[in-house]
């Protein structure tokens, strides 16, 4: 009789307990994909951390294949290393998978900036930041570009100098060209100042008290958040007629509200200055590096100022640099300055007979596709000549694919020829110290920043 009570009692709960386990029995729910997640909480954290993150993805990739689990940054991941995974993530399901960044970074860019925005107002956005810098808005910035860049190179003759430090300074000013046009020097040295004690809680921890590193970019982005604000009250009653970032988010139907426009003001100088200069810190060594491909790209930009009554560049001139173009994507992938992108599963995902969990973070390896001997051979060598032949599709992803890819990849390729063209017509440099170690910042670089001489030929 007791135990007939006791069966009563339990029997209804055990079946609530059960039957969801059973019913994913039948459903047979694929697995994980296969890997490790490491110790509690830390994960796999430590091993990531405490070498070069490269070498980690790759003996993963050696020991599970093309798509495995980690558990990285408190966070469980799955990290994706082929062509057609990162085309499943970024393009064709990328619905099912929404940006995701550290939350620190999300307080100092500001929530409403394009990266961490999805649907209608992330296509609104894309579409006015594509406008300000789709080819036909950036070429009449190339007798701009081109002063800044024979001023920034004039400035380091015969010093030594940190390469990275002094590109960046070369890219922000073309960012604040980019973005503000002619009202760029009027507050160009205050956003600059501001902007460097922001960049510097970039990875911090988001705790906001006195005294933190949080705490002071805090208060510098609202430095910033006020300059801005001077120069977009100033624009509404000029009513000039610019060509522009703040142009474009200013000129919206429905338009974006100050706070929008800060916040991608600021999301886009984070994304247009270090991962420019870190790529042109790299060609300057790799040129370094390879004579010969330094003076077929010398060689061709002397042919353009050939026959030229004024030595200036145009916009036509920036289309006949096909070695240069090709030195650019080499350098591009062999840096391949951006490892990897983040992204989470918004509800589980089945790829290729495995679940990704909602939630988990996903994580396609682009490093790991361009450095893979089966689509580049001899994936270490820096060789141009392999871009005499187009990538196949989904191979190649510098400037990553799909929705959020990057809506200033003509602009960094414009910049980045502009000075090469007068770096290498008018000097010649040389590396100091050890140059062969990589230094992430988080963007791949050239140990020490790339200490160089560099002097008039
Ligand atoms: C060589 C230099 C550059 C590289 C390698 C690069 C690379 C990338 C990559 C890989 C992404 C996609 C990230 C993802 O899918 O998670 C991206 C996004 C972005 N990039 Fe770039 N970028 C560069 C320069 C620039 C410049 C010069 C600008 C602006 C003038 C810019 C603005 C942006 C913006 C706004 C996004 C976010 C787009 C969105 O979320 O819809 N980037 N970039």
């Amino acid at each position: 009789m007791a135990f007939h009570l006791i069966f009563c009692f339990f029997a209804p709960i055990l079946f609530i307990f059960i039957f969801p386990y059973l019913r994913n029995l039948n459903r047979r729910q694929p697995p994980l994909p296969p890997g490790t997640l490491g110790w509690p909480y830390i994960g796999e954290t430590f091993q990531l951390y405490s070498r070069n993150p490269n070498v980690f993805f790759a003996s993963k990739q050696q020991r599970y294949g093309s798509i495995f689990k980690t558990h990285v940054l408190g966070c469980p991941c799955v990290m994706m290393s082929s062509p057609e995974a990162a085309k499943f993530v970024l393009l064709t399901k990328s619905h099912l998978f929404k940006p995701t960044f550290p939350a620190s970074k999300e307080r100092m860019l500001g929530k409403q900036a394009i990266f961490f925005s999805r649907g209608r107002y992330h296509a609104k956005l894309r579409k006015l930041v594509l406008r300000a810098f789709m080819p036909d808005a950036i070429k009449s910035f190339v007798p701009n570009i081109e002063s800044v860049a024979e001023h920034s190179l004039r400035s380091l003759e015969g010093r030594l100098v940190t390469t990275f430090h002094e590109m960046k300074t070369y890219t922000f000013d073309v960012a604040l060209l980019s973005i503000f046009g002619q009202d760029r020097v009027l507050y160009s040295e205050d956003l600059k100042r501001w902007y460097y004690v922001l960049e510097k809680g970039y990875n911090s921890m988001p705790v906001n008290l006195a005294g933190t590193l949080f705490n002071k970019s805090m208060k510098a982005r609202k430095e910033i958040a006020r300059i801005l604000a001077k120069i977009i009250s100033a624009r509404r009653q000029m009513k000039a007629d610019c060509h522009d970032l703040l142009e474009s988010l200013m000129s919206d139907e429905q338009g974006l509200t100050d706070e929008q426009i800060t916040d991608n003001i600021i999301g886009v100088i984070f994304a247009a200055r270090d991962t420019t200069a870190s790529v042109l810190t790299w060609i300057i060594k790799y040129l370094g590096e390879n004579p010969s491909i330094l003076e077929a790209v010398t060689e061709e930009q002397e042919a353009i100022g050939r026959g030229k009554e004024e030595q200036k560049l145009s916009w036509e001139d920036t289309k006949k640099m096909p070695m240069t173009s090709r030195v650019i994507q080499e350098t591009l992938r062999v840096a391949s300055i951006l490892s990897f992108t983040f992204r989470e599963a918004v509800e589980d995902v089945e790829y290729e007979g495995y679940v990704i969990p909602k939630g988990w973070k996903v994580l396609p390896l682009f490093r790991n596709i361009h450095h893979s001997p089966e689509i580049f051979p001899h994936p270490e060598k820096f060789d141009p000549s392999r871009f005499q032949v187009a990538p196949r599709p989904n191979t190649f992803m510098p400037f990553g694919s799909g929705t959020h890819s990057c809506p200033g990849n003509e602009l960094a390729k414009l910049e980045i020829m502009v000075l090469v063209h007068h770096l290498t017509t008018k000097y010649r440099w040389q590396m100091e110290g050890s140059n062969s170690g990589i230094q992430y910042g988080p963007f791949a670089l050239p140990q020490n920043g790339l200490p160089i001489r560099l002097f008039r030929k």
